[in-house]
C-alpha cells in the first residue's frame, strides 16, 4: 500500500491558470485546417474558425494560446497578414514542409479565434529576421490606442480598440531555428530588442519572453546562466523547450520499451524546471521572472503517409499520461512556473484535437486538461506520495501526484500511474480535515488506445468508483494507465 499525504496547512504558491496553455503554429496542419477554414468553407465556421475546434478549446478551459510560432516566428512579418485578404502577399515556407503560406490568418485572426475561445494571447515576435522596428510597430498595431501611424493603420483594418496582448516572445530557440546565435549574442540582442519594445498602455502592458535554454541542447545551463545574468533586469518570462521524444516510433505503434522511454523522458520535466529554476534563483531569487514552459509534449515519428515535417501524430493513452504527469509536475513548480504552453494545439506533435476534413476528435490529451481545470488558479499544498521506481537505466515514479485548494475549500488531488500493466493500491491521508464526500474521474485505457475518425470515442473521462471514503482521506486502486482526479469536500 502506497502512502499518500496531503497537508492543507501547507499553503504553497498560486497556481497560474496560464500553464494550461497551447501553441499554435504555422505548421502543417495546425492554423490552416485545424483551426481557421475561411469564412467560406463548408465546415461550420465563425468568421472563418472551426466551431467544433473553437468549442473544444473553450470547453477545455483553454487560458492562454502562443502563435505564430515556433520556427515560423522568425521568418514571420506580420505586415503581411494584415489587409485585404486578396492583396496579402504569399510566401514560400520552406522550414514547415515547402508550402505556400497566404497569409489570410494574421494578426485580426488571431485575436478573432483568441476572442471565440475566451483566451489570453501570446505573441512571438521576429529577432532573427526582422528588425526591432517592425517588432516595435507591431506591438504598437495591437496595444496603441495613440495617435499614430500604426494605430491608424489598425482602425482602417476594421479594429477600433486595440487588443490585450498578455505575453510577447522575442525571438524563438535564438539558439537553432531562430538564428544559431550564442548566449551572450541573444542577450544583447534580447536586451536591444526590449529595451526598444514600447508601452503603449500601461494596462495593457505585454510581459516579455526572453528565449530559454532547450532540454535537449548541450549548453543548456551556460545559455540560461548567461541569459539571465545579462539580460534577467529586462524580462518578465524565461522559456524552455522540452519535448520528451521519440523519434524511433509512432505515437501509436510502440513497444513496451518505447512506453517506458518516453514517459521517463517525460518524467525529466522536473529535472529541466529544477536546474533551470536554480540557475534562476541566483540573479532573481525573488521569482519574479517565471519560467515559461511554452513547449512541450511528445514529438514522435510522423504518421506514415503524411508530410514528414508537418510533424502530424494520433495521440494514446500513453499521451494523456504524459499530460498528467507533466501538469503535475508544474502545479508542483507553480512557484517558477506560471505560464506554459503544450506543442502544439491541432494536428500536430502532442495535441488536444485532431481534425480530418470535417471531422474533429479530441484526443485523450484533451481530456487530461480538461479534468485539470479544477486546478485552475488554486493554491498548491504540501503532498507527498510513495511510489516504486519503474526504470532501472533512471527515474521513473509509478505515481506522480500534485494537490490544491480551491476557494471554496475543496481539495483537488490528480494522480498518474505511470505503469503499463500494474495497478496501485493507495492510502492517502489530508492533516487536520475531516472529509465529508469525495467523487472522482478518470481517464484510462489500454496505453495504445486513441481516438480515432469516425469511430465511438474510445478514450473519455469516466466516473471512477474505485475508493473508499475514510475519516481523514481515502484508500483506492488507481489502475495501470491512467490518470485520476479526487474532489475532496
Ligand atoms: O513545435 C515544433 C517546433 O519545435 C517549433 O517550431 C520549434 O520552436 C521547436 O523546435
Amino acid at each position: 500500500m502506497e502512502k499518500y499525504l496531503i497537508n492543507p496547512n501547507q499553503k504553497l504558491s498560486k497556481i497560474n491558470r496560464d500553464i494550461y496553455g497551447c501553441f499554435s503554429e504555422h505548421l502543417g496542419r495546425c492554423i490552416y485546417e485545424g483551426t481557421y477554414v475561411g469564412e467560406d468553407s463548408p465546415i461550420p465556421n465563425v468568421n472563418g474558425m472551426r466551431t467544433d475546434v473553437v468549442t473544444a478549446l473553450k470547453d477545455m478551459g483553454l487560458p492562454v494560446l502562443r502563435w505564430p510560432g515556433g520556427c515560423f516566428a522568425d521568418e514571420y512579418h506580420w505586415k503581411d497578414g494584415i489587409g485585404k485578404k486578396e492583396e496579402r502577399p504569399t510566401m514560400f515556407d520552406v522550414y514547415w514542409g515547402g508550402v505556400v503560406e497566404n497569409n489570410s490568418f494574421g494578426t485580426h485572426e488571431f485575436f478573432e479565434l483568441c476572442k471565440q475561445v475566451g483566451c489570453e494571447a501570446y505573441v512571438a515576435g521576429n529577432v532573427c529576421s526582422g528588425t526591432a522596428q517592425e517588432m516595435n510597430d507591431w506591438i504598437e498595431y495591437m496595444t496603441s490606442d495613440k495617435p499614430s501611424t500604426m494605430t491608424k493603420l489598425r482602425k482602417e483594418n476594421g479594429q477600433e480598440k486595440p487588443w490585450r496582448v498578455k505575453y510577447f516572445g522575442v525571438g524563438n530557440e535564438s539558439y537553432g531555428c531562430g538564428g544559431n546565435m550564442e548566449p551572450e549574442y541573444y542577450a544583447d540582442e534580447y536586451r536591444r530588442y526590449a529595451t526598444y519594445l514600447r508601452t503603449y498602455d500601461l494596462n495593457n502592458k505585454p510581459l516579455k519572453v526572453a528565449c530559454g535554454p532547450s532540454g535537449n541542447m548541450p549548453g543548456y545551463c551556460h545559455w540560461a546562466d548567461v541569459v539571465m545574468k545579462k539580460a534577467g533586469g529586462y524580462m518578465d518570462a524565461l522559456s524552455l523547450h522540452y519535448y520528451a521524444g521519440d523519434h524511433t516510433e509512432r505515437a501509436r505503434e510502440f513497444s513496451d520499451e518505447g512506453f517506458y522511454r518516453v514517459m521517463k523522458n517525460a518524467y525529466q520535466m522536473d529535472e529541466h524546471i529544477q536546474r533551470t529554476s536554480e540557475i534562476m534563483n541566483r540573479y532573481d531569487p525573488q521569482k519574479r521572472v517565471v519560467l515559461a514552459v511554452d513547449e512541450w509534449g511528445v514529438w514522435c515519428k510522423p504518421e506514415e503517409g503524411t508530410n514528414p515535417r508537418f510533424l502530424y501524430q494520433q495521440n494514446t493513452v500513453r499521451d494523456a499520461l504524459v499530460a498528467g504527469l507533466t501538469l503535475n509536475i508544474f502545479n508542483k513548480h507553480s512557484d517558477r512556473v506560471r505560464m506554459a504552453t503544450l506543442a502544439q494545439t491541432v494536428n500536430v506533435l502532442q495535441s488536444v484535437a485532431l481534425t480530418d476534413g470535417e471531422a474533429m476528435v479530441r484526443t485523450p490529451t484533451y481530456y487530461v486538461f480538461k479534468m485539470y481545470k479544477d486546478h485552475h488558479d488554486n493554491t498548491l499544498l504540501g503532498s507527498y506520495i510513495t511510489a516504486k521506481n519503474l526504470c532501472e537505466d533512471g527515474n521513473l515514479p509509478q505515481l506522480i501526484e500534485s494537490a490544491s485548494m480551491k476557494e471554496d475549500g475543496t481539495i483537488v488531488s490528480t494522480i498518474v500511474n505511470t505503469s503499463m500493466s500494474e495497478s496501485a493500491e493507495v492510502h492517502c491521508q489530508i492533516a487536520d480535515f475531516k472529509v465529508k464526500e469525495i467523487t472522482a474521474e478518470i481517464v484510462t485505457g489500454d496505453a495504445h488506445d486513441y481516438n480515432d475518425f469516425g469511430e465511438e470515442e474510445v478514450v473519455k473521462t469516466c466516473g471512477f468508483e474505485n475508493f473508499k471514503k475514510t475519516e481523514d482521506g481515502f484508500t483506492a486502486t488507481i489502475p495501470p494507465c491512467s490518470v485520476v482526479k479526487f474532489l475532496i469536500k
